[in-house]
C-alpha cells in the first residue's frame, strides 16, 4: 500500500513543476486550479504500474502520466460545463467554470488539451520513437477516436432509448479509452512486446468499462462527501447509463464480471492494480 502512496506523491510533485505560474496568470490558474484539485490519480498511476510491470523504468513514465492526468482533467472540465452535464462541483471543490468563468474553463480545457501532448514530445529519457508511439495512442483516446465520441453519444442518449450496443459504445469511448491508452503508454515506455500491449488494452477496456459502471452505481448510492461532486444527476438528466437502463443488482454483477476478467489478465503481476479493483469491490460491494 505505501507504493501506492508513494506514486501519488511523485505524480502530484510532478504535475505542480509541470504547469507554470506565469503571465497570463490566468490561464494558467485554472489549470492549475482543477489539476492539482487532487483526483484519485487513478490513471497515471495504471502508466507507472504498467510500465513497473513490463520491467520499465517507472521515473521514465512519471512525464507520460501526468500528461494523461492532464488530459483526464481536460476531459473533467469540459464535462462539467453548461453545456455537457452542467455540475458545480468537482473532487469536492467548485469546478472550473464555477470558480472562474466558462470561456476560461473552455480554454483551460483547450489549454490543457495541447499542452499534454507536448509534455510528451519533451518527455525526459524517452526515445524518438517511445513518444511517437505514445503520441499515437495519445491522440486515438484523446481525439475524435476516442473520447471525444463517447462523450457526444453519452449526450446525444439523454431522454432517449438506447440499445446495448450504442450503451456499450459509449462506456468504451467515453472512459475506456483513456484506461487503455494509460496502460498502454506504460507498456510501450517499458519496451513490452505487441502481445503484452494487447493485453493492457484489453485490460483497459474491462477496466474502464467497470469503472464507469461502478462510477454509474455510485451516482445512485454514495454521498458528496465520498465522491466531491453532485450526486444523483444521471437520473434528473435523464443519462443513459447501466443502472438508469437496468438496475442496480445487475449493473454490480456486471462490473464483478469485468473486473474477474481484469483480475484473470493481471493475475499475480501487480499488487497495486490488485488492490485498486478490490477498493472498487468495497465501495459497491460486489
Ligand atoms: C471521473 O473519473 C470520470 C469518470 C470516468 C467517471 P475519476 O473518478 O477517476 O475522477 P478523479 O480523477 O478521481 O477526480
Ligand atoms: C465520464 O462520465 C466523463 C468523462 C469522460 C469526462 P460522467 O459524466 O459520468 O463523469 P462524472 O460523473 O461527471 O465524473
Ligand atoms: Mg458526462
Ligand atoms: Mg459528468
Ligand atoms: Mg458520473
Amino acid at each position: 500500500m505505501a507504493k501506492k502512496n508513494d506514486y501519488i506523491e511523485k505524480i502530484e510533485k510532478r504535475l505542480d513543476e509541470l504547469i507554470p505560474i506565469k503571465y497570463p496568470q490566468k490561464i494558467y490558474d485554472s489549470m492549475r486550479y482543477s489539476v492539482l484539485a487532487g483526483g484519485k490519480r487513478l490513471r497515471p498511476m495504471m502508466c507507472l504500474e504498467a510500465c513497473k510491470m513490463f520491467n520499465g523504468n517507472v521515473e521514465n513514465a512519471l512525464d507520460v502520466a501526468c500528461a494523461i492526468e492532464m488530459l483526464h482533467t481536460q476531459s473533467l472540465i469540459h464535462d462539467d460545463l453548461p453545456c455537457m452535464d452542467n455540475d458545480d462541483y468537482r473532487r469536492g471543490k467548485l469546478t472550473n467554470h464555477k470558480k472562474f468563468d466558462e470561456a476560461t474553463a473552455v480554454l483551460a480545457g483547450d489549454a490543457l488539451l495541447s499542452f499534454a501532448p507536448n509534455i510528451i514530445l519533451h518527455a525526459r529519457n524517452l526515445s524518438e520513437n517511445t513518444k511517437l508511439s505514445v503520441l499515437d495512442e495519445f491522440f486515438k483516446a484523446a481525439g475524435v477516436d476516442g473520447i471525444i465520441s463517447g462523450q457526444i453519444v453519452d449526450l446525444d442518449s439523454e431522454n432517449k432509448k438506447i440499445n446495448r450496443e450504442t450503451l456499450d459504445y459509449l462506456h468504451t469511448y467515453k472512459t475506456a479509452a483513456l484506461f487503455k491508452f494509460a496502460l498502454k503508454a506504460g507498456a510501450i515506455i517499458a519496451g513490452a512486446e505487441k502481445s503484452d500491449l494487447n493485453k493492457m488494452e484489453e485490460l483497459g477496456q474491462n477496466f474502464g468499462m467497470a469503472f464507469q459502471i461502478c462510477d454509474d452505481i455510485l451516482d445512485e448510492i454514495s454521498t458528496f462527501e465520498e465522491m466531491g461532486k453532485t450526486l444523483g444527476k444521471d437520473k434528473n438528466a435523464n443519462k443513459q447509463t447501466y443502472v438508469t437502463i437496468y438496475g442496480l443488482e445487475y449493473s454490480k454483477n456486471e462490473v464483478s464480471c469485468l473486473l474477474n476478467k481484469c483480475c484473470d489478465i493481471i493475475g499475480e503481476k501487480s499488487e497495486i492494480l490488485n488492490s485498486i479493483i478490490n477498493e472498487i469491490r468495497d465501495k459497491i460491494n460486489c
